[in-house]
């Protein structure tokens, strides 16, 4: 284990097998229409190449770059960028994929965006949701884990850029994550 995990929330093989099982479910709720995936950079990188590889619907991968100015003046608000071409949204249907699923913000404003841009339904997927700390009404249709308010690192999710690597998704020591919790 990394040294500066405290604990592990999600082993390599736990994660495995649940993406597994999310694809059955995925597969199940939307059969095997045409289907854009997007991966919201850079944390779900990890997750949505695994993911993807148990999909058999016929499908397009793009990425959207998000990020939010938290504890800032401007606390709440996002950025986005790198937003997919309008041909890969209007008309289709999206399965938006994001490593987390904290206050709700991130994936809320892209929601609205790619129902904006004309998708014909958006669904939300996260390998992890953190129900405790919600801050705006969101919820995604598939979820890998649900978990306790902690501030996780590993399969993809980072602190201040580093961990994303890990293979497992684990708990940072407090003394490596001083500022994680106001993050
Ligand atoms: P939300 O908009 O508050 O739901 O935040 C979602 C984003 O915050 C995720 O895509 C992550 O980048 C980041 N985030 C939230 N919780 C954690 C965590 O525990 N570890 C690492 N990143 C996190
Ligand atoms: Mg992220």
């Amino acid at each position: 284990m990394h040294p500066h995990i405290e604990r592990v929330l999600c082993t390599e093989s736990e994660i495995q097998a649940r993406i597994a099982d999310l694809a059955v479910e995925i597969s199940g709720r939307l059969g095997d229409e045409p289907l854009t995936v997007v991966g919201v950079l850079n944390g779900a990188v990890v997750f949505v190449s695994d993911l993807i590889r148990h999909l058999r619907a016929p499908l397009e991968l793009a990425f959207v770059s998000a990020s939010s100015y938290r504890g800032g003046t401007t606390s709440g608000a996002l950025e986005l960028d790198f937003l997919p071409k309008r041909s890969s949204i209007e008309g289709r249907r999206v399965l938006l994929v994001d490593d987390i699923l904290d206050t709700g913000k991130t994936m809320r404003a892209l929601m609205d965006e790619f129902r904006g841009n004309g998708a014909a339904e958006v669904f939300g997927c996260v390998l992890l949701d953190k129900p405790s700390r919600r801050v705006v009404d969101c919820g995604a249709e598939f979820v890998g884990f649900s978990i306790e308010d902690a501030f996780v690192v590993g399969y993809g999710l980072d602190y201040r850029g580093l961990y994303r690597n890990l293979p497992y998704i684990g708990v940072l020591k407090p003394e490596h994550a001083a500022a994680a919790a106001s993050n």
